[in-house]
């Protein structure tokens, strides 16, 4: 009995093997700027064998310093220029879409995660990749919202700030909570202090949600993410 369980524990390992090989997730990352989340993202892929394949980092800035740390980690780069274009514009994200196609990062099996994609993208891109996109924010959600949430937070006086990883939905950094961490505001903190101490949080919650979902142990339940 013992060996017959043995034996199909063994069996189950392979069916699921075989399963998690036909599932492989596609990775899109999309940057602006340095890219230092992009990094820890691409990194831990590797170091943690996190079942996705790094398909593409695409930038709408041409001179994104995260394009080259890419390159060197071996990971093809697209850039998609948006000077010129509207935020939110399904014109400009259709260019997006289109780059992702190419690389065969598709709704049923692709993972699009903004790392500092300093544009909103639009609802027609939401809607296509419904469940699939993940964004980071440098603040505990609902708190702080939009744009320089580090200094919201010293200006503001709160005594704990942190990071949030969230799916994207049609709201700005409304999408449901992944995984947060909680940083503490010192007195003497500056928007530059408080943002280094919560990128070193952002640089390990973001691949561990990437985890979480390429191994498909999270759910939404409404707006909760729940674990399965
Ligand atoms: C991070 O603070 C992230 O939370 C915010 O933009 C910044 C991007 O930094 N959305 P990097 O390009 O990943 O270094």
């Amino acid at each position: 009995m013992y060996y017959l369980s043995l034996f199909l524990d063994h069996k189950k390992d392979v069916y699921l093997h075989i399963e998690s090989s036909q599932i492989m997730i596609n990775l899109a990352i999309l940057i602006s700027g340095r890219g230092s989340n992009m990094e820890a993202i691409l990194r831990a892929v590797k170091r943690e064998k996190i079942p996705v394949n790094p398909a593409i980092v695409i930038s709408n800035k041409p001179d994104a310093k995260g394009l080259k740390v890419a390159q060197k980690l071996g990971v093809k780069t697209a850039v998609v220029e948006s000077s010129g274009t509207k935020g939110g514009s399904w014109e400009y994200d259709q260019k997006i879409v289109s780059v992702l196609e190419q690389n065969n990062v598709a709704p049923k099996n692709g993972l699009v995660c903004l790392a500092g994609f300093m544009r909103i993208i639009s609802p027609e891109f939401i809607r296509r990749y419904q469940g699939r996109i993940l964004n980071i924010h440098p603040a505990i959600l609902p708190a702080f919202p939009g744009l320089h949430s580090q200094r919201q937070a010293v200006e503001y006086g709160v005594k704990f700030s942190g990071c949030t990883v969230h799916f994207v939905d049609e709201g700005v950094d409304t999408g449901p909570i992944i995984l947060q961490s909680v940083v503490k505001v010192k007195d003497n903190d500056t928007e530059e202090s408080l943002s280094k101490r919560i990128l070193e949080q952002e640089h390990k919650v973001y691949p561990e949600a990437v985890k979480l979902f390429a191994e498909g142990r999270i759910k939404t339940k409404g707006r909760k993410v729940v674990r399965v």
